[in-house]
């Protein structure tokens, strides 16, 4: 007999995976509504970007800058891979890093009140082809927001990677110049990404169930 799904599918939508199928922490059984992009996926378009960002960024010392939390896990892979690189090259692109703290969320919401928590010191960026490593683009406020700070400063080129954008209708219609994957429009944890600080000690990304919304709700 047919397997019905019991999930709603919306016109804009992906099946996933059964987070059944992996190794996901016990606790977080309930709170998963689907495995989205599993971590060895993740890894492979990591592999591809790096190539991408290379090509276009040549031989320029590259001031990497992680947007912080969320963009731990794909800035650690993303070096793993520039690294790689490095090593069987030639010649190696010189390579500095920075990160900077940001928050914007609260449950699944933009709280529109996007913050650069603690100190930055943005005049380090100038002059510098500026690589930003963020997790994820959703209205595009907090991209934008720290764009304007960094373009401030004068640097000499900026440039935007980002592992997930989102399709929502609130986007405010900005695009980085390297997008690992479109997502639907659904709320998602996993990598890095975290729903009030929890899940971001899960290896794929996965979109949260309702359960998982109201466990961990603030
Ligand atoms: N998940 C986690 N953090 C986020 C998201 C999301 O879907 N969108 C913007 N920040
Ligand atoms: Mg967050």
């Amino acid at each position: 007999m047919e397997n019905i799904s019991t999930t709603i599918m919306t016109a804009d939508d992906e099946p996933g995976y059964d987070p059944n199928l992996f190794c996901i922490p016990k606790r977080y059984a309930q709170d998963l509504e689907k495995v989205l992009i599993p971590y060895g996926l993740i890894l492979d378009r990591t592999e591809r970007l790096v190539q991408e960002v290379m090509k276009e960024m040549r031989d320029h010392h590259i001031a990497i800058l992680c947007v912080l939390k969320g963009g731990y896990k794909f800035f650690a892979d993303f070096l793993y891979y520039i690294k790689l690189v490095n090593r069987n090259r030639d010649q190696s692109i010189p390579l500095t890093v920075d990160f900077i703290r940001m928050k914007s969320y609260c449950n699944d919401q933009s709280t529109g009140d996007i913050k650069v928590i603690g100190e930055y010191d943005f005049s380090t960026l100038t002059g510098k082809n500026v690589l930003i490593i963020e997790e994820i683009i959703n209205t595009g406020k907090t991209i934008q927001t720290l764009l304007s700070l960094v373009k401030q400063h004068n640097p000499k080129q900026v440039k935007v990677a980002s592992l997930l954008l989102k399709r929502t209708p609130q986007s405010m219609g900005y695009r980085p110049d390297f997008v690992g994957f479109e997502i639907p429009d659904q709320f998602v944890v996993g990598y890095g990404l975290d729903y009030n600080e929890f899940f971001r000690d899960l290896n794929h990304v996965c979109v949260i169930s309702e359960v998982g919304k109201d466990k961990y709700k603030a």
